[in-house]
């Protein structure tokens, strides 16, 4: 058997991301053995530790990187060290947005399943979490987070009353192609669970919403085994806690599907269980939902599970090591059957001795594999 040799670009970012992109290293190294396969790491900055270093969120070091790769692994950018609101400083979260624009990945996959041994660590009723198991299917790369954005001073006040003072705006604008290829993403996704698609949109107001509902239903046309329902985005908001199981695939524009998802995540009882995969044309990226968790950062309890599980999405949909996979996942599931957990997924039943920090949730994982 030939050994297969895969490079995988690290970029562990700002908070808790070295400390969890620590795990996902030992885990990885510890399957490479078992799976004949070899890893090649390469680490670059990117967000506020590559402001620090470079001056730039994303140095173009970084991004020849990725672009090298087979796959990109990154944990979390951002914290209060780089937070401002003037538009000439530079900050970590345009270090992220850019490697997603540059890398193409348009499509970003957010899967919310719920461990079993979970149930009671989520802040709804076990009972309203029964038979939840989607993906949320977020458009990365359009919308209100790329659209023409500016701020004036001085402008005049309005004939309606009002003073003179500052304005500021963000556009949100789709394209008709960038509708119908996160909507073939959606769909070929639903083909292959249970052949239901939510497409979520404010068309009851907005305009490039109507577009993204016109063009979901001419895509539609393709997928006639596929049932597809339209929702408004609040309302989803709303059918997320009041009946999260009716949900199978879900796909919607970038702002919607960035709170959308942070709102899914709480099923699963945690933030730090909610992986991602970001694909496109070019090398994908595979992140967990989560942030950078300043305030827990260099203690060592950040849960490393969100950024294991980004592991197992990434062999899946970029190494082609489904059977890894499998056992990455089988794994975390009997670590979490085992009753450890991090503090972030532990409740008042929680014993002390099963309390762990994020190397030992690592440790686990391994010894489970
Ligand atoms: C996410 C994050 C990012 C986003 C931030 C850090 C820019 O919230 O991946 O969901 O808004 O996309
Ligand atoms: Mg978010």
């Amino acid at each position: 058997m030939t050994l297969r040799s895969f490079r995988i670009c690290l970029l562990p970012g700002d908070g808790i991301g070295p400390e969890i992109t620590a795990e996902a290293v030992k885990v990885m190294a510890a399957i490479a053995a078992a799976a004949d396969v070899r890893f090649e790491f390469h680490e670059a900055l990117l967000g506020g530790i590559a402001i620090d270093h470079t001056g730039s969120p994303l140095p173009a070091g970084t991004l020849a990187e990725a672009h090298a790769a087979d796959a990109v692994l990154l944990a979390a950018i951002g914290g209060p060290k780089w937070d401002t609101t003037d538009p000439s400083k530079p900050r970590p979260e345009q270090g992220l947005l850019g490697i997603r624009k540059e890398l193409g990945l348009y499509a970003n996959l957010r899967p919310v399943r719920i461990f079993a041994p979970l149930a009671d660590a989520s802040s709804l009723k076990a009972e309203v979490l029964a038979g939840v198991d989607m993906l949320i299917v977020r458009e990365l790369t359009g919308g209100l987070y790329f659209g023409a954005r500016a701020r004036e001073d001085g402008v005049a006040g309005s004939a309606t009353g009002g003073g003179a003072g500052r304005r500021a705006y963000d556009t949100m604008e789709y394209r008709e192609y960038e509708i119908e290829r996160i909507a073939r993403t959606a769909f070929e996704a639903a083909r292959g669970r249970k052949k239901r698609l939510h497409s979520v949109d404010k068309a009851n107001v907005l305009e490039s919403s109507r577009l993204w509902r016109e063009v979901v239903h001419e895509v539609a046309r393709d997928y006639p085994d596929v049932e597809l329902i339209d929702q408004l985005v609040d309302n989803t908001a709303m059918q997320l806690v009041r009946n999260p199981a009716q949900f199978d695939v879900m796909v919607t524009e970038n702002m919607f599907g960035d709170i959308l998802s942070d709102e899914a995540s709480m099923l699963t009882g945690s933030l730090g269980m909610l992986a991602s995969a970001s694909l496109g044309d070019g090398t994908a990226l595979y992140e967990p939902s989560h942030g950078s968790a300043p305030d827990i950062a260099g203690l060592g309890v950040a849960n490393p599970l969100a950024m294991l599980l980004s592991v197992e999405l990434m062999f899946r949909h970029s190494l082609a090591m489904s059977d890894a996979a499998d056992a990455l996942a089988a794994s975390i599931a009997s670590v979490l059957d085992e009753g450890y957990r991090t503090r972030d997924i532990a409740d008042a039943g929680t014993a002390a001795d099963m309390l762990v920090g994020t190397a030992e949730m690592g440790d686990l994982v391994v010894a489970h594999l």
